[in-house]
């Protein structure tokens, strides 16, 4: 009989969760309609910003964000060498060219003194990461970020409910835009889905006309006066199809009833981990800093595999035996064959020795199992395996 892997992340989903979305399937509205209004207004509460626009998808809504920005050809973005490729491909779409920042050392989030080297005068944006749902060094970016005249979208796709100097992730006080993400892994889930948060009302306004078309249906807006009538609605830009539906949104409302227990349990399973793991010194999790608490989508540590003799295919083959899945966040961006030819075509090449903490980082990390369902027996089955497989040292 093989044994039961645990994932490395999961969906939670509540009787209620199905309730909301059978309710939907009876309703009038499939695609957007109310319910993606309310789940818009519960993003909104949460987070404390003026605006939450809800895309199909997280890379819709990065996607949407750099277009509201005025991002476009010619334009560089910068953005952390550490993250999921999303992060920066929202530039490369309108044109523009995502180049890269090292990370610091400790929290693997953006390091500010590299994002500052990567800035020219063709950077319009600086898109920083809270990686594994511990917020960037938010202020500095955003000081960073005036200095240089430039907009701040923060990808906030592993920090909903996360804080920072004691304010929720997406209020908007250091950032132009906050992205969301609520792909199952995530600390609520839509199925697929995503949101920016923002308190401009012209930057909100840009966001909902990108995701449906470029459609323009408010007379007062329209190019065209008089409005020949009621039927009249106007193509200005050129938007997608970036809509979530109801059935969706149903969803996601249902699940922000229960974020704030999710994100309770994530933090005691992070927790009951640091005080395992301080046992096992080839094992080390990532720093956590004193002004800002993680809502940890990812639990993530570092193997000293030099220690341990075993390289980490290895490490993570044994795990899996033993019923631990892992998985590694992430392969620096950079060193994806699609922005090695595009940097390169731009003269803009990027070398493993220019970004030695990201380098490093990637060389030893892995992501242990992180969700809500997972049990403190869960855990300590974790650590035990753990320390089979790379010793105690
Ligand atoms: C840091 C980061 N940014 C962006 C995304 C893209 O979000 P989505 O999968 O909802 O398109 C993800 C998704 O995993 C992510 O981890």
């Amino acid at each position: 009989m093989s044994t039961p892997i645990l994932p490395y992340g999961r969906q939670s989903i509540s009787e209620d969760d199905i309730a909301a979305v059978t309710a939907v399937l009876r309703s009038d509205f499939l695609t957007q309609g109310p319910e993606v209004e309310r789940f818009e207004a519960s993003l909104r509460e949460a987070c404390g910003a003026k605006h939450a626009i809800a895309y199909s998808h997280g890379t819709a809504a990065l996607f949407g964000a750099c277009w509201a920005a005025g991002v476009g050809p010619g334009d560089e973005v910068v953005t952390s060498a550490i993250t999921f490729a999303a992060s920066a491909n929202c530039a490369a779409y309108l044109g523009a060219l995502p180049v890269f920042a090292d990370v610091r050392p400790d929290t693997c989030g953006v390091d500010v003194a590299s994002l500052e080297r990567a800035i020219t005068p063709k950077t319009k944006v600086l898109i920083p990461v809270d990686f594994t749902g511990q917020p960037a060094d938010l202020a500095q970016v955003h000081a960073l970020a005036k200095k240089h005249g430039l907009l701040v979208i923060e990808d906030a796709a592993h920090s909903l409910g996360a804080l920072y100097q004691g304010e929720p992730v997406g209020c908007g006080r250091y950032a132009d835009m906050t992205m969301l993400s609520f792909h199952p892994v995530k600390h609520i889930t839509t199925g697929e889905g995503g949101a920016v948060l923002t308190n401009d009302d012209n930057l909100a306004h840009r966001l909902r006309l990108f995701r449906n078309h470029g459609i323009e249906r408010e007379e007062s807006r329209f190019v065209t006066q008089p409005s020949p009538g009621p039927w009249y609605h106007e193509m200005q830009e050129l938007g997608h199809n970036f809509r979530l539906t109801d059935l969706q949104a149903a969803l996601g409302r249902s699940q922000m009833t229960r974020l704030p227990a999710f994100v309770a349990r994530r933090r005691a399973i992070a927790a009951l981990y640091d005080k395992l793991l301080a046992d096992l010194p080839r094992v080390r999790p990532l720093a956590q800093l004193q002004d800002r608490l993680s809502s940890y989508h990812l639990y993530a540590v570092q193997i000293d595999l030099a220690a341990a003799g075993k390289d980490r295919a290895q490490v993570m083959h044994e795990l899996r035996q033993a019923g631990v899945g892992s998985q590694v966040h992430y392969i620096p961006v950079y060193r994806h064959p699609f922005h090695q030819r595009n940097l390169a075509a731009a003269g803009r090449p990027h070398r493993p020795e220019q970004f030695p903490n990201a380098e490093a980082y990637y060389a030893g990390a892995l992501s242990l199992p992180m969700y809500p369902a997972l049990t403190d027996q869960d855990v300590v089955k974790v650590v035990d395996a753990l320390r089979q497989v790379v010793g105690i040292g």
